[in-house]
């Protein structure tokens, strides 16, 4: 096979067949095709697309280019969620725990990553003593017996996946509706999900900023999902505004602990009990998704949710009085108001920016080897909708650092009020199954 001959195939519009597809990832994955004939493979894909079974096959090939966790000797049909990810997006850290306590096995691999605030792992480690750093076997058998554990990401996970990532990255053609769902399908496929809930964010704080292409990637990725064998469902939700009120690694964790006591912020709670109704449905610990509702509902109030979070963090090496006293989690320095400049209604969060504040104030990595600040970070007091007086806070800001007139800026900027009564978004915009 010659890859000049496939890019001309794909450049022509046709299909890739199945042993075409898996010989571009593998020989670009061992360094025998360049970059340049990838590169312009990549552009055809950008161009003409690809049609279902060739995302399918794309997605198996990055899929068998590492390694693949084995998690049959956990019990249980074993349900991952995905987020396309936004900003103060806390629902991995509720949804483990409380979909635990519904009896579903939650075997979670994550990651730290670059961003706002850290990953799920560093908004971990701001609980004391906290650790991923387990073998696989203690990981399987804490699942086993909590139905919970986090175990960091194995650095061998679709090694093809971050080779055309990177090459997508400079060439133009990251933004590929089929080069973007195999690209993350491969990665929770690779992690051994038997089913898979995405969450795609919309919005001006999400990858996708239209309904459109957010409902076009959430197709295709539940196409892959089911074309490869495993059940996966999404839901469109709304990232016009960051989720909950917590931007930042402990605020986020003591928004967690609130949330799962029930006494958390209502779009996060909403959408928590949407995506975990479906996890729980999807393991078969429910005969319904209502059912499924009402069971996380008790959980939250009887405080089930709340012993299994203890539970998890005791398991993996953690100090879990903070959840009844979330004042042993990191705390900032300085807590700084910001008042209104006048009365109104909030208009708008421009998610992307306060997580950009809050990345300033130390709170999310810019390059790999930054230091994250696990105390700072920023609390909305108003989200879309809710009326303002001029003086009353906004936003408080959580600081080690006395002077921060850019982050103020900066918040300024992002948290428009306008003299009209304002709407609050919809939060869940769509259920796609398949
Ligand atoms: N996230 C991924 O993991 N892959 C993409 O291609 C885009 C976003
Ligand atoms: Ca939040």
């Amino acid at each position: 096979m010659r890859m000049v001959d496939l890019i001309q195939k794909k450049r022509d519009g046709e299909q890739l067949t199945t042993e075409e597809i898996n010989f571009i990832v593998e020989s670009y994955t061992d360094g025998t095709i360049p970059d340049y004939q990838v590169s312009a493979w990549l552009m055809a894909v950008y161009f003409q697309d690809m049609t279902e079974k060739e995302r399918a096959d794309l997605t198996m090939a990055m899929v068998s280019s590492g390694d693949q966790i084995d998690l049959r000797a956990i019990e249980g049909i074993k349900v991952d969620k995905h987020s396309t990810g936004g900003v103060g997006d806390t629902t991995t850290l509720v949804l483990g725990p409380l979909v635990a306590a519904a009896g579903v096995p939650v075997a979670k691999m994550s990651g730290r990553g670059l961003g706002h605030t850290g990953g799920t792992i560093d908004k971990l480690e701001s609980i004391a003593g906290f650790h991923v750093e387990i073998s696989n076997e203690q990981f399987i058998e804490l699942v086993n017996k909590n139905k919970i554990a986090v175990i960091g990401q194995s650095g061998n996970l679709t090694p093809a996946d971050k080779k055309l990532y990177a090459l997508r990255d400079v060439t133009a053609t990251v933004n590929s509706i089929p080069l973007i769902a195999s690209s993350i399908m491969s990665k929770k496929i690779a992690a051994g999900a038997d089913a898979i809930v995405l969450d795609v964010k919309t919005g001006a704080g999400a990858f996708m900023k239209t309904l459109e292409d957010s409902r076009e990637l959430a197709k295709a990725m539940v196409n892959i999902g089911n074309n490869v064998g495993r059940k996966t469902m999404a839901i469109i939700s709304d990232m016009s505004q960051p989720l909950g009120f917590a931007i930042g690694n402990a605020l986020e964790v003591k928004e967690a602990i609130d949330t799962l006591k029930g006494e958390g912020p209502e779009d996060l709670t909403e959408l928590c009990l949407v995506l975990g109704s479906h996890m729980v449905y999807a393991s078969g610990k429910a005969d319904s998704l209502e059912d499924a509702r009402q069971l996380l509902i008790k959980l939250m109030n009887n405080g089930e949710a709340l012993d299994k979070f203890k539970l998890f963090i005791e398991a993996q090496g953690g100090d879990s009085s903070v959840v009844d006293q979330p004042e042993r989690l990191p705390q900032a320095k300085y807590k700084i108001e910001l008042p209104a400049k006048e009365d109104g209604w909030v208009a708008e969060i421009i998610a992307d920016h306060v997580g950009t504040a809050a990345m300033w104030l130390g709170a999310g990595r810019a390059t790999k080897d930054s230091q994250i600040d696990l105390a700072v970070g920023i609390m909305l007091n108003k989200k879309i909708g809710e009326s303002v007086k001029a003086g009353e806070s906004l936003a408080t800001i959580y600081s080690n650092q006395e002077e921060i007139e850019q982050v103020k800026e900066e918040l300024y900027r992002s948290i428009l009020l306008s003299q009209e009564q304002v709407a609050p978004p919809i939060l869940i915009h769509e259920e796609i199954t398949e």
